[in-house]
């Protein structure tokens, strides 16, 4: 509450706006039973008067308080993550701007961060330039949703020849053993190379088909083996990109606990963002996180407890259309408002397009170089698709630059 006030307070007064913010905040806190939300709001309210009296005395009592919170991981990024959610409702989320953090809230943030002793985000542009280096091991790029039919597949696809023509060593692990959309496509695609005689990037591939097992901790073991097994496979992969089956699942939250980067595509509804949180219907509020939210945070607060990086979550919207110009407008400020609350960035995403959907069966993605078989669609359509495969790689790292000497 002591970090909350002082983002809040950030630029010496306290809008209506932060304060719903911190309102709405602890709401969605309440049912992971963390804070008791009448005494938290007391106590926020108790350092924000401080700092607003005594900007010095309030600001200096505020950051020993969040100091007590140092050395403590989760709870260190659950508070910045609260801390962001502030930041988010400087008009931002009200108004439906876009305008992200103030520079004077940002600057708080950066010295909240400062005393809680948590390092700044990997820059992904790191991973990506330092290919040539020797990393530790892949960087793991996971698709997932609980829900599905929301196009990991399918961006788990183009994510993966977009990279290999980009030049890197990629990898993919396909977790959806029983449909196994990722290994068909990849199987058409090998049809079609020695159809037309010649080469067509390929990534190193595993198909991992869930355990057998009666009991459930020898099931578990037994996924968990293989999936190890599939990762020291790939070890030499600069990337490993994983499809995640639709449902949630073991495997899938051992997809999860493994991901540097976190993809999660989602259809372009208000009811898809049930995934993600529940949402008021009336007025159009954040209620709680979803169970799928709580796995995602659940796994990443493991990943940290054993020191590792914490999870980039990117929610990526899909299928977007142009019809229902209101609706998509409803689902932007709302995915806005999430973004901050939940800790995910949110990419472009992929627009409704025949030809994403009919490419499956060739083994092609819109990135393969036209012939024969690309001569039917529409430049437009295909160069619309290319851009959006352009703008998610941007999103996920790949430097401008790289992308600018490519063909995408
Ligand atoms: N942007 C798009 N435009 C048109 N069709 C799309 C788009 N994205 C995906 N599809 C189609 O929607 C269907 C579901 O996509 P996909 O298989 O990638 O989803 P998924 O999330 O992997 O599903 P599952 O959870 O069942 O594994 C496929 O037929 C795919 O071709
Ligand atoms: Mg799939």
């Amino acid at each position: 509450m002591a970090a909350a006030a002082l983002v809040a307070c950030a630029d010496g007064s306290l809008t209506p706006a932060k304060r719903k913010a911190v309102a709405a905040i602890l709401e969605t806190m309440e049912p992971r039973g963390t804070v008791d939300p009448a005494a938290a709001s007391n106590l926020f309210n108790s350092f924000a008067n401080g700092i607003r009296s005594q900007p010095g005395l309030g600001r200096s009592a505020a950051l020993r308080a969040v100091a007590a919170v140092a050395g403590d991981a989760e709870g260190a990024q659950r508070l910045l993550r609260i801390c962001r959610a502030v930041s988010g409702a400087h008009g931002g989320v009200q108004s439906g701007a876009q305008d992200g953090p103030s520079a004077r809230d940002s600057a708080v943030i950066e010295e909240i961060r400062a005393v809680l002793d948590v390092p700044a985000p990997k820059a992904l542009d790191e991973t990506f330039a330092n290919r040539d280096g020797a990393p530790p091991g892949p960087f793991v790029i996971t698709l997932g949703n609980e829900k599905g039919g929301t196009g990991k597949s399918t961006a788990a696809m183009h994510l993966a020849v977009a990279l290999l023509k980009l030049g890197y060593k990629v990898g993919t692990i396909d977790l959806d053993g029983r449909q196994a959309t990722l290994s068909r496509y990849l199987t058409n695609r090998r049809a079609l190379a020695k159809t037309i005689h010649r080469d067509v990037p390929m990534p190193l591939h595993r198909r991992i088909e869930r355990a057998e097992a009666d009991r459930r901790q020898a099931a578990e073991s037994e996924d968990k083996a293989r999936f190890g097994e599939a990762l020291v496979e790939l070890a030499d992969r600069q990337i490993v990109i994983v499809d995640t089956p639709g449902s949630d699942s073991y495997l899938s939250r051992l997809a999860h606990a493994n991901a540097d980067m976190l993809i999660t595509p989602i259809n372009d509804t208000l009811l898809d963002i049930d995934i993600l949180a529940h949402i008021d219907p009336s007025k159009r509020e954040v209620r709680a996180p979803s169970a799928y939210c709580q796995m995602v945070w659940k796994q990443n607060d493991r990943r940290r407890a054993s020191g590792r990086e914490p999870i980039d979550w990117i929610v990526m919207r899909n299928r977007l259309t142009h019809i229902d110009a209101h609706n998509k407008r409803a689902v932007a400020d709302l995915l806005d408002q999430l973004a901050e609350r939940l800790g995910f960035r949110l990419a472009t995403g992929f627009g409704e397009r025949v030809i994403f959907h009919e490419l499956f069966l060739t083994g092609l993605t819109v990135l393969d170089l036209p012939d024969d078989r690309l001569r039917g669609w529409s430049n437009v359509s295909l160069s619309h698709a290319r851009r959006e495969i352009h703008d998610l790689l941007l999103a996920v790292g790949v430097p401008e630059m790289e992308l600018a000497r490519s063909i995408l």
